[in-house]
């Protein structure tokens, strides 16, 4: 079974947990599998509201309603991927960065379903480089505070984000306390959101495997 068609699997599994009303929808190639399968009992729902321009079109030309966060209040549900999860849920997120609309979806949502393949699952978090949102004008200043923490940012040249901003992935970091990061990096003047998801992290994570969906919660 290849990378893909474990993303599908958990996608799929994931459908278990729709309940109705309107569901939250993260960004990715995991996700668009579960979109895919969500179109098959839209009926079910009224609606999504979504992470990403991206998500956004693919939810729309499957005819399932796109709602603004502000209209719908707390949602009961969210679905999305992640770069890495460790034991306890708390992720790297943000490799396709979607991810300061995606940490608002989450915290606004009562329960966080995070689908993956099984090799996003790891011990410590930080191998996959860290996704920081930064406004522009901060870039270099961001980039020196995050050297000084440790790692080596590199501008994701090139990637606008559907907020305006920029993404720099900072490579070399062992993640060891991802809450006390998550909120160093958020300190920083200029960073928007850091793709760390530990002070909210996952409630549930379904992992695709050769040996079937496992759920870890
Ligand atoms: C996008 C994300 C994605 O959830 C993450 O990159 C995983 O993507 P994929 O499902 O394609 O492996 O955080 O910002």
């Amino acid at each position: 079974m290849d990378q893909d068609a474990m993303k599908r699997q958990a996608a799929e599994a994931a459908l278990a947990y729709v309940e109705g009303g309107v569901i939250g929808v993260g960004t990715g190639s995991t996700v668009n599998h579960f979109i895919d399968a969500l179109a098959g009992i839209k009926g079910q729902i009224e609606g999504a509201v979504s992470s990403s321009e991206a998500s956004t079109e693919r939810l729309k030309a499957h005819g399932i309603p796109v709602f603004d966060l502000n209209a719908t209040g707390e949602l009961t549900l969210y679905v999305d991927g992640a770069d890495e999860s460790n034991a306890r849920l708390q992720l790297i997120k943000g490799g396709g960065g979607a991810l300061t609309r995606e940490k608002i979806v989450a915290a606004a949502s009562k329960r966080f379903v995070c689908i993956a393949d099984e090799s996003k699952l790891v011990d410590v978090l930080g191998a996959f480089p860290l996704p920081v949102e930064v406004i522009p004008m901060a870039r270099s200043h961001v980039a020196r505070a995050l050297v000084e923490l440790g790692g080596t940012p590199v501008w994701r040249d090139g990637f606008v984000t559907d907020n305006g901003n920029l993404i720099l992935d900072v490579h070399h970091l062992e993640i060891q306390d991802p809450v006390a990061l998550e909120q160093q990096i958020n300190a920083i003047a200029g960073v928007v959101t850091v793709g760390i998801f530990a002070q909210r992290p996952a409630d549930v994570l379904i992992l695709g495997s050769a040996q079937g969906a496992r759920t870890l919660t």
